[in-house]
């Protein structure tokens, strides 16, 4: 059976060891790692950049996704992407030129994938699903760990996973925010391969364990 593509987000981590997560992490099942980069002005919170990021790409032996919660993210692609980072996933609401946006990222040689708010309607996909390599379908307000899953999304990924045999193309849809052992499987049941999980994970006494258990979802 196909296993549910995990990817923990550091965002509720200790930072003060963050050597030690990322050590679990590389040891642990997990796809790939979930980073989240927030200005202060998309969201109203502030998360980290540039030295951290170094300081992640140094110490992980997994693929890194940068979720880009930054006001007009084409200002800062390509210094994220000598980051040897493997996919820019930036929001729909926070670009003007989407459609160009996705072929920046891409010609920087990563992954592209788009993520909508919570109320954002899948409408805006329509025309550039096709050139994404994943949609993030957020289940909380973007911005901080640890909040409720909203329930409203379940329709909303069944409705991207038709969208996505509609037009016959090969995006992942990846779902993030408020995901644990007990909501994941309807999550995944929806039509979710991968989901981003941070505090289910990290309050847990064994994270390894925690990411291994979401993998059979
Ligand atoms: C929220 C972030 C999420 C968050 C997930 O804005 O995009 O990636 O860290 O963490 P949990 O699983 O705690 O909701
Ligand atoms: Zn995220």
């Amino acid at each position: 059976m196909k296993k549910t593509l995990v990817a923990p987000s550091i965002l509720s981590t200790d930072f003060a060891f963050l050597g030690n997560t990322l050590t679990i992490i590389n040891k642990s099942a997990a796809d790939w790692l979930h980073v989240d980069i927030m200005d202060g002005l998309f969201v109203p919170n502030l998360s980290f950049g540039m030295p951290i990021l170094k300081a992640i790409q140094q110490y992980t032996s997994k693929p890194v996704e940068l979720h880009l919660m930054i006001v007009q993210p084409e200002r800062y692609l390509e210094t994220f992407a000598r980051f040897q980072i493997q996919q820019i996933t930036v929001h729909a609401e926070a670009c003007l030129h989407l459609h160009r946006v996705v072929q920046q990222i891409k010609e920087l040689g990563c992954k592209a994938g788009v993520a909508l708010n919570p109320h954002t309607p899948i409408d805006c996909l329509e025309y550039i699903i096709q050139e994404l390599d994943m949609v993030c379908l957020m289940s909380v307000n973007p911005g901080f760990g640890g909040q409720r899953f909203m329930l409203q999304i379940l329709d909303k990924i069944r409705q991207v996973k038709a969208l996505i045999k509609t037009k016959k193309c090969a995006a992942l849809i990846e779902v993030d925010g408020g995901i644990n052992k007990t909501n994941g499987g309807e999550v995944v049941r929806a039509g979710a391969d991968a989901v981003v999980v941070g505090s289910s994970i990290f309050d847990s006494d064994n994270p390894r364990e925690a990411i291994r258990h979401l993998k059979e979802l």
